[in-house]
């Protein structure tokens, strides 16, 4: 297979752990005799750094060229107690996904046994927790119309009809291949938004009578992810809710760094991993890649279509920690086993793995 992949580190350790994944990328080309071609691009602070922008035209262009991409991390310190910075590296983020129609963001939460111990969550609770997320990514609050006065600021939170429902059938087919089962994550009980939301995953459930759909509030969701995670299948829900849920949910599979995301719509889909530029560890070669190489895996699946290649690549992570290798932010003390590797070394152990 022929296909032509555009690497976007952006920013921090964004560009550690996608050096991984590109590798994990090639070494599957040449095992399963694929032609990957690749390109590189800039976005966030880098591109600010460069351009003045943060999502350069040259970007841009070359993504939609791309058949897929790997996509690092935005953000840097120096914007975050800079409430009034103008040009931000965020604006590189969410422009890049209005502009590639990029409207469903996929977050699986699948915990690898051997990281049980190293949630702060109770093995008995969380053993066998299997969790999709489809967080709706280019409406709601972040992309409403934004006013400042003097004295006031104003965020507006609002979805059309048919934003909700395209990202709804995502959902449900998806529910379709797994247990059929469906929780919507809404605030239906306050927000006139949710109860459009609420309204439109009822319509579109006709269409499954086989799913069984479960509404949730945002806040009784967020307490039932870590009283009982093994309740939540198939998850759908908006932008900013998505958001905040899908980081607590990290902490089911053990760390941040090891959540991949795929950024799917109405062109050119973008993988990369959940977890930020992350400054405070930035070239110290202590970031896990395993988040970049998962999201290698799913880009592998859900782009290319690729799923023994997709396998192949999940199993070498598994295999990696079944042999006692953990990055920092996955080791447990209570596992005297484990070896600490750095993000070079356990990536080198991966690809030896395929
Ligand atoms: C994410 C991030 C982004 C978001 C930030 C960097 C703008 O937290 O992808 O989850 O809020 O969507
Ligand atoms: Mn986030």
């Amino acid at each position: 297979m022929k296909k032509h992949i555009l690497v976007v580190p952006g920013d921090g350790i964004g560009q550690e752990v996608t050096r991984v994944g590109k590798k994990v990328l090639e070494k599957i080309a040449a095992k399963y005799g694929h032609e990957f071609t690749y390109d590189e691009a800039l976005i966030g602070h880098v591109a600010i750094e460069a351009t003045g922008e943060p999502l350069p035209d040259e970007t841009l262009i070359k993504m939609r060229a791309s058949d897929a991409i790997l996509f690092g991390a935005v953000g840097h310190a120096k914007y975050d107690n800079d409430p009034n910075a103008k040009v931000r590296p965020e604006q590189g983020l969410l422009k890049m996904r209005k502009e590639l129609g990029l409207f469903a963001n996929l977050r699986p939460i699948k915990l690898f046994d051997e990281l049980l111990s190293s949630s702060s969550i109770k093995p008995e609770i969380l053993k066998g927790s299997d969790i999709l997320f489809f967080r709706e990514l280019t409406g709601d609050v972040y992309f409403g119309e934004k006013k400042r006065t003097a004295d006031s600021a104003s965020d507006l939170m609002i979805y059309h009809k048919y934003e909700v429902e395209r990202i709804a059938r995502k959902a449900f087919d998806a529910a379709m291949t797994r247990g059929k089962k469906l929780m919507s994550v809404d605030k239906a009980n306050v927000l006139e938004s949710s109860r459009l939301w609420r309204e439109v995953i009822q319509e579109v459930s006709k269409d499954y009578p086989e799913v069984t759909v479960e509404h949730q509030f945002i806040d009784a969701a967020a307490m039932l992810l870590i009283k009982d995670p093994k309740r939540f299948d198939v998850v759908v829900l908006g932008n900013l809710f998505g958001d905040i849920l899908t980081d607590e949910a990290s902490q089911i599979a053990g760390s941040m760094g090891m959540l991949a995301s795929a950024s799917v719509g109405e062109s050119t889909g973008v993988y990369e991993p959940i977890h930020g530029s992350a400054h405070d560890i930035t070239g110290k070669n202590l970031a896990n890649p395993m988040a970049s190489v998962l999201s290698a895996a799913l880009l592998l699946d859900i782009s290319f279509g690729l799923k023994a290649e997709s396998r192949d690549v999940i199993s070498a992570v598994d295999q990696v920690l079944k042999a006692g290798f953990r990055t920092g932010d996955i080791a447990d003390e209570n596992t005297p086993k484990e070896k600490i590797l750095g993000t070079v070394e356990i990536g080198e152990e991966i690809l030896k793995r395929i």
